[in-house]
């Protein structure tokens, strides 16, 4: 196979863009799966990984008659969520993908996260395409099922074609004003010298699917063998922490780079302190199924980059989703590894001035805690945290806040993002003063503590 003539990992490709532009259809018409149908109102809440295998690529990119010869085992496409609160995860998204694909409405043109992605993309300096998505919304489009779109174009009405080429100006008008060429991918020449691609695409009936993919791993193979190259140092990172009936508790990952072991003696980042274990079990979805989604899953007793992987292993109650896996080696010292593993963990609290006044903060994940105590430290913002707490709040998050009570009453707050209140913790709040504010938008807790401060003048 093409893995072992030419040693290159599968690329990682992230699928990013605005709520409900189409983002896990599009996956779902390429996998042949429902997955978007089952999401809770409709809407993506975690990272998903793919791996698309490089014969069903190679069969859906048939319809070209290009030559799709793939350098690459495959492809891991990563789904992101595009609604407000997921800032976090499209920016974890972000950092592992080697390209991604940009997805934009065709009837919306460039929306808030649209813009907030794309700034993601060129801040990491990520090249990607633009999946100009829901043609087939356009008024009398006529449907040319997994056609590519050239060809779909021409069966199309002079109303349809026009109607199609004002609304992609304007989208191409829209990037300008981000400072983003852009130009149809069929005439773009100037692609990777600054000019993006743009695809017409339809998740419903497929059209333009074949150009995407086949544009995506030409383009990876012509411009990222360097990058690609396997090697055998793990890079990997810890997506999901999730209980699973009959396994236990389990982490998602994705493995970046090397290649993983039942067996192997693992280090991952855990909210007290490291967490030393072994590889239990190595599951991953089968090919062209989603990792985020419940179901049967194949055992490994070795795994290759890239993959999304289910890691199945003792101890895993309190990782820290958003860090990194670290392998100990036989000529590893296992002390050195744990130190590694906690620096992303102890970067975060060395942030936080302890011994000062301020309010207590909780977030789910590192990466959130992170964005949280961002945001707070903002000038606008500015308001000091004398402690922080990953995971939901319990009764001891409460009593640390409650030291807060004789210095600074204003401060005995917890300010919670993207996690739940125990009950015991609400009570002992309640009863000793401490308020808990919630919320799973950053900027709501801004809010709500403005207004206690201000309640509190009053
Ligand atoms: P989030 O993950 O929540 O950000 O949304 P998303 O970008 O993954 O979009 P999703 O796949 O959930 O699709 C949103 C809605 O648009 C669903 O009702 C889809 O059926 C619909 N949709 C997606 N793609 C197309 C398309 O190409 N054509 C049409 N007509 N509808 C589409
Ligand atoms: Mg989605
Ligand atoms: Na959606």
């Amino acid at each position: 196979s093409g893995q072992c003539e030419y040693n290159l990992r599968s690329p990682i490709c992230c699928i990013m863009g605005h709520v409900d532009t189409g983002k896990t259809k599009l996956l779902d018409c390429i996998r042949g799966t429902n997955v978007q149908e089952g999401e809770a109102g409709g809407i993506t809440q975690q990272i998903g990984a793919t791996y698309f295998p490089a014969e069903n690529i190679c069969e859906r990119t048939k319809e070209l008659k290009a030559d799709a010869n793939l350098k690459v085992p495959g492809l891991l496409v990563i789904d992101t969520p595009g609604h407000e609160s997921f800032t976090n995860l499209r920016s974890r998204g972000s950092g592992l993908c080697d390209i991604a694909i940009l997805v934009v409405d065709i009837m919306h043109g460039l929306e808030r996260h649209t813009i907030e992605s794309l700034n993601l993309l060129k801040m990491r300096n990520t090249n990607f395409i633009i999946a100009l998505n829901k043609v087939d919304r356009l008024y009398g489009w006529k449907v040319c099922h997994n056609a590519s779109i050239v060809k779909a174009m021409k069966q199309q009405s002079k109303d349809v074609q026009f109607e199609f080429r004002t609304r992609l100006t304007q989208v191409i008008t829209e990037f300008k004003e981000q400072g983003i060429n852009t130009e149809l991918y069929y005439k773009n020449k100037d692609m990777g010298k600054g000019t993006f691609s743009i695809v017409p695409t339809s998740a419903i009936s497929a059209e333009g699917i074949p150009d995407l993919l086949l544009l995506l791993v030409q383009w990876t193979a012509k411009t990222m063998s360097e990058r690609l190259t396997y090697n055998n140092i793990v890079q990997c990172t810890v997506l999901e922490v999730k209980v699973v009936e009959g396994l236990g508790t389990t982490i998602d990952v994705i493995l970046v780079n090397g290649v993983l072991h039942e067996g192997d003696q693992i280090v991952v980042c855990g909210m007290q302190g490291p967490i030393v274990t072994s590889i239990r079990a190595l599951l991953t979805p089968f090919p062209m199924k989603e990792l985020r989604v419940k179901g049967s899953y194949e055992h490994h007793k070795e795994i290759k980059a890239s993959q999304g992987i289910k890691i199945n292993a003792q101890g895993l109650e309190h990782a820290i989703a958003g860090t990194s896996l670290y392998i100990v080696g036989p000529d590893d010292d296992v002390e050195d590894i744990k130190e590694a593993a906690m620096k992303d963990m102890r970067s975060v609290m060395s942030r936080v001035d302890k011994c000062g006044e301020g309010v207590y903060v909780q977030a789910s994940t590192l990466g959130s805690l992170e964005a949280l105590l961002e945001f707070l430290k903002t000038p606008e913002v500015s308001i000091p945290v004398s402690g922080i707490g990953i995971g939901n709040v319990h009764k001891k998050d409460v009593m640390k806040a409650s030291v807060m009570l004789e210095k600074k009453k204003e401060y005995a707050t917890i300010l919670a993002f993207d996690v739940r209140v125990t009950q015991e913790a609400q009570e002992l709040a309640d009863e000793v003063g401490v308020k808990i504010y919630t919320a799973d938008i950053i900027y709501h807790l801004f809010d709500q503590f403005k207004a206690h401060i201000d309640n509190l003048k009053e």
